[in-house]
């Protein structure tokens, strides 16, 4: 049986990419911070039928990776989900698009990017020994050109760096003649707890979690070497991650 870890799959559009994972056959690996919001996941998708173990990942935590790189021995799939929008602020949705640019404070960035880019990395870094030759590795991210609506400063710069990682890893990959693939999934916009959306809002832009679960999906199990891309939800390679920058 393959085996995928998809890393926060507590909940949000993680659960749903991995339900959707272990309906397609696959043994799931369920990333949380906390072990106890994790072993419920568990139980949800073993009622579903589907294989799943809890693994501790906490991308604040070096720790937790270099154990949990430890703990496997060998991996077909690991989805980069865990992610945050800013600073946790109780008692809201994490993603204020009402912030100025200018209020973002350098710790600000540095909680985004310390979580979203060198958390993740030091993930892929520790399982790189243990992903399999065919292996696929999927940062789940945004699009990181500012425009009126979307201009989240400290968040758009971690995920611009996970993209930059992604392109860069496969750039390697490819040179190296291996077989393994590392891309982007951009869901679009998703009503989970990051934003505090409700599906169906903006004229129905905004989607429900199981419908990007299922989207993401999709595109992970593509046959398509998809090994560099970053790929939107609905299909669409971005070709222009550098002009959209310039526009
Ligand atoms: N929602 C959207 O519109 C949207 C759009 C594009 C991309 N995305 C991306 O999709 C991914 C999942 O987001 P979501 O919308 O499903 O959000 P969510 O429901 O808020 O889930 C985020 C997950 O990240 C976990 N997390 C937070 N800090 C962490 C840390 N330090 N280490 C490990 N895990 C941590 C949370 O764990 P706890 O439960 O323990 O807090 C939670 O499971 C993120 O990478 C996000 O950037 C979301």
């Amino acid at each position: 049986m393959k085996k995928a870890l998809v890393t926060e799959a507590n909940k949000g559009i993680g659960f749903e990419i991995a339900r959707n994972l272990g309906k397609r056959g696959y043994d799931i690996l369920v990333g949380a911070r906390d072990e106890a919001r994790g072993q419920k996941a568990v139980e949800k998708l073993a009622a579903e039928g589907i294989s799943a173990t809890f693994i501790k990942i906490d991308l604040n935590n070096f720790d937790s990776l270099h154990t949990a790189g430890k703990m496997i021995d060998s991996l077909d799939m690991l989805v980069n989900n865990a992610g945050i929008p800013d600073s946790p602020k109780p008692g809201r949705a994490a993603l204020d698009l009402t912030k100025h640019t200018f209020d973002y404070t350098t710790d600000d960035l540095r909680t985004t990017m310390e979580t979203n880019f060198l958390g993740t990395h030091e993930l892929i870094k520790n399982l790189l020994s243990v992903l399999t030759d065919n292996a696929k590795i999927i940062n789940i991210t945004v699009p990181i050109s500012p425009t009126d609506f979307w201009h989240p400063l400290a968040y758009i710069t971690s995920k611009a760096a996970l993209n930059v990682m992604t392109l860069t890893y496969a750039y390697e990959f490819e040179k190296m003649g291996s077989h393994r693939q590392i891309f982007g999934i951009m869901p679009g916009a998703v009503a989970t707890d990051l934003n505090g959306m409700e599906a169906g809002a903006h004229g129905g832009f905004v989607k429900s979690p199981e419908s990007a679960g299922q989207m993401s999906t999709d595109i992970i199990l593509s046959d398509k070497n998809q090994n560099g891309q970053i790929i939107q939800y609905n299909g669409k390679i971005v070709t222009d991650y550098e002009v959209q920058l310039r526009n």
